[in-house]
Parts: C-alpha cells; structure tokens; sequence
C-alpha cells in the first residue's frame, strides 16, 4: 500500500507591513521623537521576528494615500494580516479606515511615539475602529509586537 502524504497545513500568506507618509525618512526625521533607526532597519527587524515566529512579511511604504489604499485592498487576496503606521493619515484618513474594514484582515495599528503625549490632533485615530488592537510609543519594538500579536492571531 501507497503510504499516506504528510499533511502540513496551508502556509500561511505574508503579513503586509504598511508605512505611510514620512516614515521612508525614519532615522534622519525629528530623532528625537521618532529614533535613529531607519526604515531598512525596521524592515529588517521585522523580517528577524517574523521568522522567529514561523510568519514571513512583506514590507511597503508610501508618502500617497491612493497607493496605500490600492495596497490595502490588494492584501485583502495576498496577505494574512495587516501591520499599519499610517502616519499622518491616521488623524485624517477615513479612506485608509474604509480600506482596512474591506480588507477583512486582522491589523495592528502601529505608533512609534506616543500618539496621547503630543499635540491633540493627533489623539484621534480613523483607522483605530478597524484594528484588533494599537500600539504606540514604544519605538520600532512596536512593530516586532504587533507581529506577535497576528502571530497568536493567526494560529487560532
Ligand atoms: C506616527 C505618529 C503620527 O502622528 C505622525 O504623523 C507620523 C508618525 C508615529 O509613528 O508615531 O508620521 O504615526
């Protein structure tokens, strides 16, 4: 008798981490608020805790809100969960909300600065209603959570 295949379960699509406007200048912009680090570390990091955790990422970021939205509705197919610094977009972007409800993924809102220690505008979130959680003002460590977060997520 043939023996049976293994079976491994399906491998499970990328988490997209997405970065809004300014976040391509991290590591030179305002350092004293936003860190040394650039966004190839970040991207870096996140590829070392993603592997850590048995996920794989694909790593975005634009300065435009069409193009993050298109990005957003394209992970609705190609990735399993979202991690979301929209940067400024975040107090102003009810299109990046809409996108996130459509998407049907689980997404962590990220923050490096702690978004209630600064001025008021940016204490409102749009796309906070579309997160399964936020995370802000812990640095570049809140991107490395966040993927644990879908990690437990998406093993359920
Ligand atoms: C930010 C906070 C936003 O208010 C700001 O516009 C950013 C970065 C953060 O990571 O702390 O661009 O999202």
């Amino acid at each position: 008798m043939a023996a049976k295949a293994a079976r491994r379960p399906p491998a499970l699509k990328p988490v997209l981490v997405l970065n809004g406007p300014n976040l391509n200048m991290l590591g030179k912009r305002q350092p004293e608020i936003y860190g040394r680090e650039s966004l190839a570390d970040v991207e870096k990091a996140c590829r070392a805790e993603a592997t850590r955790l048995g996920l794989t990422v694909e790593f975005a970021q634009s300065n435009h809100e069409g193009v993050l939205v298109d990005l957003i509705q394209a992970a609705r197919e190609k990735n399993s969960g979202i991690v979301i610094n929209a940067g400024a977009y975040t107090h102003t972007s009810v299109a990046l909300l809409d996108a996130l409800n459509a998407a049907e993924l689980p997404a962590v809102e990220v923050h490096l600065s702690n978004i209630y220690k600064r001025e008021s505008f940016r204490h409102h979130s749009y796309i906070s209603p579309a997160a399964i959680g936020v995370i802000a003002g812990l640095g570049t460590q809140g991107y490395l959570l966040a993927l644990q977060a879908l990690a437990r997520r998406l093993a359920r």
